[in-house]
């Protein structure tokens, strides 16, 4: 696929070390084996020498000796990371006992390296549930400066290169903040233009504030959310092109946009879909991939101090080899 041909050729121009915790997993395995081959990122595999070791002679790969292999129990800079995380986790009711055990969980591992810029960017996913994943990013590395909350978008590419950017469009939140405030839901907006001009390449990220009532033809506190978060997201940043409340068909469909928005600098032209909650973007992503045969890459994390992403646990190899392109793209601030 073009799209991830070029995320790879920029990877490569600028190598990044991608953190993988389940060093273990076969399928993460294989995808490291993939990425090292092709070189545009450098590999830090967590989990037992040994256990990696022998599942890459049972698998046949060939250039899993190209990875840094950590091994959880015995990094040498356990105690620090265990001091750091009780210095910061304290509040929380975290003793340093505690700390001392969960530095030796891939999961949190993998985070404190980055924090300690032992490592620039982590994929994971493919064998821990959601949350478990996201936990550690939340506690240790945070949220970027303007931005509360982390929240996750799909490039959507399409069959049809009427829609968005010759087919390609950015769809958000349909990973992981349930009910967001109108001020969330704002920086949603605002994170998915980064991310659609620093993954999807877009020049001109073109931002639709879903809802089910375009410029105040249906009345609800559901719609007041939309309305209130498009002017904030207007204050946060005065350059983008945003607008809300719109409906789908009319941030997508000329026509449609022309008649129910005339003067939207964004209706009929959307190319970035903010949905009013995680229900609907992770319903809409998900309906939009299965009929529509589209291609749903990521969820790409946005929002957060450093480049984390999650993988859904029914990924593929080629699912894990995608999201490292564009985790090391995030990492290289390209
Ligand atoms: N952004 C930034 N920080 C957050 C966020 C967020 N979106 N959500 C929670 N946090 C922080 C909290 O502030 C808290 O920090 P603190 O401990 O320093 O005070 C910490 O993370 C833990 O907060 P909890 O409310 O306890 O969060 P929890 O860990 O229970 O849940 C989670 C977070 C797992 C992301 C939850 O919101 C969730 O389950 N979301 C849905 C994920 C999901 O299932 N997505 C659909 C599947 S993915 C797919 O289909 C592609």
């Amino acid at each position: 696929m073009e799209f991830i041909k070029q995320l790879k050729e920029r990877a490569a121009a600028n190598k990044q070390r991608i953190v993988l915790p389940e060093g273990t997993e076969e399928r993460t395995l294989s995808a490291a084996d993939i990425i090292l081959s092709e070189g545009f990122a450098n590999i830090i595999l967590i989990g037992s020498p040994d256990k990696i070791g022998s599942e890459a002679t049972r698998l046949g790969l060939k250039n899993i000796d190209k990875a840094v292999i950590v091994d959880p129990n015995n990094h040498p800079k356990l105690d620090d990371y265990a001091n750091y995380l009780y210095e910061i986790r304290q509040s929380k009711g975290l003793t340093l006992e505690e700390a001392r055990k969960l530095v030796t969980n891939p999961l949190y591992l993998s985070v404190l390296m980055i924090k300690n810029r032992d490592a620039d960017g982590e994929v994971a996913g493919a064998d821990n549930a959601t949350g478990d994943v996201l936990r550690p990013a939340f506690q240790i590395v945070k949220t970027l400066p303007g931005i509360s909350v982390v929240s996750g978008a799909f490039v959507m590419i399409l069959n049809n290169k009427e829609f968005g950017e010759n087919g390609m469009m950015v769809f958000a939140d349909c990973a992981v903040h349930p009910d967001p405030t109108a001020r969330e839901l704002a920086e949603i907006a605002v994170a998915s233009a980064s991310t659609a001009r620093s993954i999807a390449g877009f020049k001109e990220p073109r931002i639709a504030m879903l809802s089910f009532s375009t410029k105040g033809s249906a009345k609800h506190a559901m719609v007041d959310k939309v309305v209130e978060a498009t002017k904030i997201a207007k204050e946060m940043a005065p350059e983008l092109l945003i607008d809300g409340d719109l409906q789908s068909d009319a941030a997508i469909i000329p026509a449609i946009g022309t008649k129910k928005a005339g003067n939207s600098p964004v209706a009929g032209k959307a190319n970035v879909l903010i949905f009013p909650n995680l229900e609907c973007g992770n319903i809409a992503y998900k309906l939009v991939q299965r009929m529509a045969n589209a291609e749903a890459i990521g969820p790409v994390l946005q929002g957060m101090a450093a480049p984390i992403n999650d993988l859904s646990r029914g990924c593929s190899v080629s699912d894990i080899v995608n999201l490292v392109a564009i985790t090391a793209n995030q990492a290289a601030g390209i």
